[in-house]
């Protein structure tokens, strides 16, 4: 079986890791330190955890799959890759400096992917390693739960690179998606607009936060409501979609809600930081409308 890197071991990058183990990839998992990674595969552990104490998957499953994950101090360490997915901050920068370290090391057959939501994956290409050996390969979240990727390819991304990302995602047992490189791909191209339509509602004084949210669970038959997602996302992030919709397009649509924009200037970026369009710090989510 392959090893893949995966930079990043947040929720995305975490959950990239899991669901890789779990499909018997030997994963290095990497930081901005040991630390974090050690961090992140101890949030794995416990998710593996809940799932065998609800008997989805056995004891024997778990062990193997942890077993199979390993923290590194960096992506040093991941010269021996066939792939190497990075999921750290949303933050072109960032992105930048992580493709430039593992320019120094990645094998001269390996891919080199990045699970942007939103940066246009040809401009990302640029600063990586190889334009024709990169490629967007998009999880949602949570990671173990959803059955989507979307695959994206730059104008330089070989055949070659999607078909090799394509077979390790449907070992995951994930559908896969063509997307084009066009702002927002297939999936937030689609949802920002619909999130960001009930920020407009709700600063049009349309309705309250819970009637949003009860009106497309119950009438869309949608798992969360519009502004219960857009906090489970994180507004900041929904915010900078929306943006990148905007002024990638030029299109007057994408325009963010002012209520959304206000949000995020309060500090107010969902659950992340206990407080979005709900109030987490109870044991239920407390609208604050
Ligand atoms: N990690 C792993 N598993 C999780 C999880 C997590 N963070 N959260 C929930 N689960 C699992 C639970 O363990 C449970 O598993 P079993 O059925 O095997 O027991 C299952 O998901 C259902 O969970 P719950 O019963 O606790 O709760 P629920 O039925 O309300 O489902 C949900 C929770 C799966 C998150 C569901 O509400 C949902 O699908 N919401 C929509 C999520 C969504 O749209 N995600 C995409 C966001 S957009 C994005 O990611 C892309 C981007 O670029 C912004």
């Amino acid at each position: 079986m392959q090893t893949i890197g995966v930079i990043g071991a947040g929720q995305m990058g975490a959950g990239i890791a899991q669901v890789s183990a779990q499909a018997g990839y030997t994963v290095l998992l990497a930081d901005v330190g040991r630390a974090q990674a050690e961090k992140g595969k101890a949030g794995i552990a416990k998710l593996l955890d809940r799932a065998v104490t609800k008997e989805k998957i056995t004891g024997e499953a778990r062990d193997a799959a942890l077993g199979l994950i390993e923290p590194v101090d960096d992506v040093a360490a991941m010269g021996g890759c066939t792939l190497v997915i990075e999921a750290a901050t949303e933050r072109e920068a960032i992105k930048r400096q992580i493709f430039e370290q593992v320019g120094k090391v990645l094998g001269i057959d390996a891919v080199l992917a990045s699970n942007t939501s939103s940066i246009p994956i040809t401009r990302l290409a640029q600063a990586s390693p190889d334009p024709a050996r990169f490629v967007g390969v998009h999880f949602f979240n949570p990671v173990p739960v959803m059955g989507l990727i979307e695959l994206i390819r730059g104008l330089a991304t070989s055949d070659a690179t999607v078909a090799r990302v394509e077979a390790y995602a449907q070992t995951l047992g994930k559908r896969v998606v063509h997307a084009n490189d066009a702002p927002g791909f297939i999936v937030n191209r689609v949802l920002m607009p619909l999130l960001n339509e009930a920020c407009f509602a709700l600063g049009e004084g349309v309705a309250s936060i819970a009637d949003i949210d009860a009106a497309v669970t119950l009438g869309l038959n949608h798992p969360m409501g519009p502004l219960t997602l857009a906090d489970f996302v994180g507004l900041d992030t929904c915010l900078e979609i929306t943006r990148v919709l905007f002024e990638g397009t030029g299109d007057p649509k994408f325009r963010p809600a002012p209520l959304l924009v206000k949000y995020v200037e309060a500090g107010w970026f969902g659950r992340k930081t206990g407080r979005g369009f709900y109030d987490y710090s109870g044991a239920e989510p407390v609208p604050t409308r």
